[in-house]
């Protein structure tokens, strides 16, 4: 990947808090919020939310150096994290050049997030073998034999911009490859299923009732027109054009398409045995990765995703487990949110991102580091936090 003439990343680097230069730069979006000064908009954001890593690491110094055009692409990528400053993160590539070509902005957050050292350089190893390791929480408890487990990945073709930046056309287009591979997919015996969109006048287009119920499900993702991070970043756009979901006859290999990255390819299961969910995605992944074009990898970021948080492994492993002790039934998550990020992981509520935790206490966990880190660590974490998190509740 090609990179641009800028400081090195630390080079210049403000800090958090430290005052930031006006600048006259405007980003073109229909978003009010934007019309002002991003710049000083990035400097109020840092002191009122320092928890939003694009205002913590914006380096203005770094901005100013770059081309016009250069700088006008930079907007865009913070355009969310400008216009939410709750943000945790904050900023989405739109193009999987964006992660080269701003290598001294990303890195910062890439390394703040996945909590990779400052001094240790970004790479991404990976391994999928999962005889190193039994971890089936079973063999904890007979009570987590009926856990839900999802394991996801985030991969995005090569030959296509980003999600934030397609088109119509191009979101329909990518579609159409996705659904060619589909097809020969539903063939294979172990993967056979049926693609089913929600493009309209799709010919594997389904009702708005099925949708509903897929959602419910927790198989399909919800409308993404009312995710006010994703909108301002362009992901959303063109809604509902380009999205579908694949989906196996015995439902348990799933792949999404056109959400926050072209595709989102997972395993869902119920039953506690991790090893037996990785398997099953790795060999769904190996068989679409010869039906699909080639994906966008690097061998420092890894996976190449829309959001820095995905990076990587691009894997998201999650378990809904219920927790109700802990939560004070499903009322209170911070005493298990804090025991959660001493182990790596973060909680959500059953619902997913942004959603609360259901009264039962049953919340979704998962390992926040997705570069840096092998799928087999991912998996190791999850089975070692969840054996902690288990035990608290036995002992609350
Ligand atoms: P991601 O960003 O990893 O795709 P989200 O938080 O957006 O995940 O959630 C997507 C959907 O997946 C939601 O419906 C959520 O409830 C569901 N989900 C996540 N983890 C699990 C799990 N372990 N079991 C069942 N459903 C899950
Ligand atoms: N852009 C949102 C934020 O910065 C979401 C970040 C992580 N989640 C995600 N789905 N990419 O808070
Ligand atoms: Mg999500």
């Amino acid at each position: 990947m090609q990179r641009c003439n800028a400081p090195s990343r630390g080079e210049g680097r403000a800090r958090p808090g430290a005052a930031v230069p006006r600048c006259r730069v405007m980003i073109r979006t229909k978003d009010k919020t934007m019309k002002q000064d991003p710049i000083a908009q990035i400097a109020q954001i840092r002191q009122s939310h320092p928890n939003n890593l694009m205002a913590r690491h914006f380096d203005m110094a770094y901005f100013r150096a770059l081309e016009p055009a250069l700088q006008q692409r930079l907007l865009k990528i913070i355009a969310s994290g400008i216009a939410n400053p709750d943000s945790s993160m904050g900023a989405y590539a739109m193009d999987a050049q964006d992660y080269a070509d701003f290598a001294p902005f990303f890195d910062a957050l890439i390394h703040d997030f996945h909590g990779i050292p400052d001094d240790t350089p970004i790479a991404q190893p990976h391994d999928w073998n999962t005889t190193q390791a039994a971890c089936d929480l079973g063999g904890i408890d007979p009570a987590l034999k009926d856990v839900s487990m999802r394991v996801r990945v985030a991969r995005n073709a090569a030959s296509f911009p980003l999600p934030g930046a397609m088109n119509r056309d191009q979101r329909v287009a990518f579609e159409s490859l996705a659904a060619d591979a589909f097809a020969k997919l539903a063939e294979n015996p172990a993967f056979g299923g049926e693609y089913l969109s929600i493009t309209p006048g799709s010919p594997h287009e389904i009702s708005a009732d099925e949708y509903d119920r897929r959602v419910a499900a927790h198989q399909m993702f919800k409308d993404m027109s009312n995710d006010r991070f994703l909108n301002v970043a362009g992901i959303s756009g063109d809604w509902p054009y380009g999205r579908g979901m694949y989906v196996s006859e015995d439902q348990d290999f799933l792949v999404w398409v056109g959400e926050e990255d072209h595709l989102r390819i997972m395993a869902m299961q119920k039953g506690g045995n991790l090893n037996a969910l990785f398997d099953r995605l790795h060999a769904g992944l190996t068989v679409l990765e010869g039906l699909l074009p080639e994906f966008a990898m690097s061998g420092k970021y890894g996976a190449i995703a829309s959001c820095p948080t995905n990076l990587g492994a691009g894997m998201r492993a999650s378990l809904h487990m219920k927790l109700p002790k802990v939560t004070q039934g499903g009322t209170d998550l911070s005493a298990i949110t804090d025991a959660a990020k001493g182990l790596g992981l973060a909680v959500r509520g059953a619902g997913g991102e942004h959603s609360d935790a259901g009264a039962d206490g049953l919340v979704d966990i998962s390992p926040s580091a997705r570069l840096g880190v092998s799928e087999m660590q991912i998996m190791r974490r999850l089975y070692d936090g969840a054996a902690k998190l288990w035990a608290m509740e036995k002992a609350a």
